[in-house]
């Protein structure tokens, strides 16, 4: 029969890495938890209106990223491209708006885009995210930023490049758009074809076209940051001063428009050099008008995403991933069948008072279990032949020491309290 691979942009976590990546799971749990974000856990694929609707028809992702489908029931369906939509959805539909509540709510779980694939870029990908919803006070972007960055210091990455921007609001970004069609109008003819048919519809997504001539032309384009209406300006002004108290460093990048139609006032963007084209730690922003335009009341918004992959490509390039012990306490090994019947259901005891035990179940001979041992870092190995059997004894071997002794079956757990936790 021919072989099946993985589709095409995705990839199998095996056992030494799915460790490492439950650790990081867990300190991603911790943050959220000190910051007081609660988890919420939303479907893989939602009405695909959802996403068109709350993500934008004119965005890469809608316009040739999404894997939709038709269920059996003819009604469109799309495995959620990202975390936001969903949570929002979920916001309104469990009535989380009260009057004057706030809810900080985070997810961690498999996205879906299907883009080409390279290095840090996957069709089935795992965000970690957070979304603040019921205030428009920058201090709430701050904390934000603030998590993220705290984040990523912690594990070791400390030379964040933490881009900021404030690309204004339904006021005041009209008039950009239109100083922007204005100036790049008489350009369009150069532009690649996805910049010309955007430049009516969406003239702001042209800033972060990656083909380099489109770069060229948009390079004098008018600073959205110099049109920003007074409440956009001060709110930016504010979330500036609570990063600079907080000791948080940032460089503002007027050209940073992110590639969702949500925004509203700040957008920001954590870069790692060592990630290459693809070096986008994280992203996020305000969106002050998602909710409505989902079909709740008004209500501010803001959150970021993260890629995990991309994390993990960081920290293990950097040798920052901390060494994950998940090595056997003990490895037992019958000799005979008599044997056997002894240490089955010793392993199944051992395990159930929290001891880490492997055994051989395939018959192995004495020379390739202690290899098998060996190969799984076994700290003990125990190995009851027939003489051991005769006598209810266990020939213990330290693994690091090479010592041996013969112990008596009714004492293991003792002994093993005594050799590897010290009392
Ligand atoms: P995004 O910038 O599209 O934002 O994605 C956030 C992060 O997810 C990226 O910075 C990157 O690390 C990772 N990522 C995105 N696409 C891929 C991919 N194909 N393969 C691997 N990693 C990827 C959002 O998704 C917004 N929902 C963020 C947000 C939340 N804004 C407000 N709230």
């Amino acid at each position: 029969m021919m072989k099946t691979h993985a589709p095409k942009g995705t990839y199998d976590l095996l056992p030494q890495n799915a460790s490492r990546w439950r650790y990081i799971e867990e300190q991603i749990h911790k943050i959220f938890r000190e910051y007081g974000f609660g988890e919420v856990r939303t479907p893989i694929f939602e009405h695909t209106e959802l996403f068109q609707r709350g993500i934008g028809e004119t965005t890469d992702i809608v316009e040739k990223e999404m894997f939709t489908f038709s269920d059996r029931g003819d009604r469109s369906i799309t495995l959620r491209p990202e975390g936001t939509a969903s949570i929002v959805r979920a916001f309104i539909e469990h009535n989380m708006a009260g009057p004057g509540a706030m809810a900080k709510l985070y997810y961690l779980g498999p996205m879906f885009r299907c883009e080409a694939p390279q290095a840090g870029r996957y069709r089935q990908f795992v965000q970690f995210g957070a979304e603040a919803l019921g205030s428009n006070d920058p201090r709430v972007d701050a904390e934000i930023i603030a998590l993220v960055v705290n984040f990523y210091r912690r594990l070791g990455i400390d030379d964040l490049d933490v881009n900021l921007n404030s690309i204004g609001c339904p006021e005041c970004r009209p008039a950009y758009r239109e100083r922007l069609i204005e100036h790049l109008k008489p350009k369009a003819s150069q532009m690649c074809p996805n910049c010309q048919r955007r430049l009516e519809r969406n003239p702001l997504r042209l800033l972060d076209c990656k083909n380099t001539t489109c770069q060229q032309l948009t390079a004098d384009i008018p600073l959205i940051t110099e049109t920003l209406c007074d409440d956009c300006g001060s709110h930016f002004e504010k979330l500036r001063q609570l990063l600079d108290l907080s000791g948080i460093h940032y460089r503002i990048n007027p050209r940073l428009v992110r590639g969702f139609d949500y925004y509203t006032k700040t957008v920001f963007e954590v870069l790692a050099g060592d990630l290459g084209a693809q070096n986008a730690l994280c992203g996020g922003g305000r969106y002050d008008g998602l909710v409505e335009m989902c079909g709740g009341k008004p209500t501010p918004g803001i959150g970021f995403a993260a890629g995990m992959e991309r994390l993990m490509m960081v920290l293990e390039a950097r040798q920052l991933m901390p060494e994950i012990d998940e090595r056997p306490h003990l490895y037992l090994a019958p000799l005979g069948e008599e044997a056997q019947k002894i240490i089955f259901p010793l392993c199944i005891r051992l395990r159930e008072s929290g001891w880490i035990v492997e055994t051989d179940l395939q018959g192995k001979s004495l020379k390739a279990q202690m290899k098998a041992a060996d190969k799984l870092g076994a700290r003990l190995t125990g190995v009851i032949g027939e003489d051991e059997c005769r006598v209810g004894k266990i020939l213990m071997r330290n693994m690091e020491t090479g010592e041996q002794e013969l112990i008596d079956v009714a004492a293991l757990s003792e002994y093993l309290q005594t050799v590897l936790r010290g009392s």
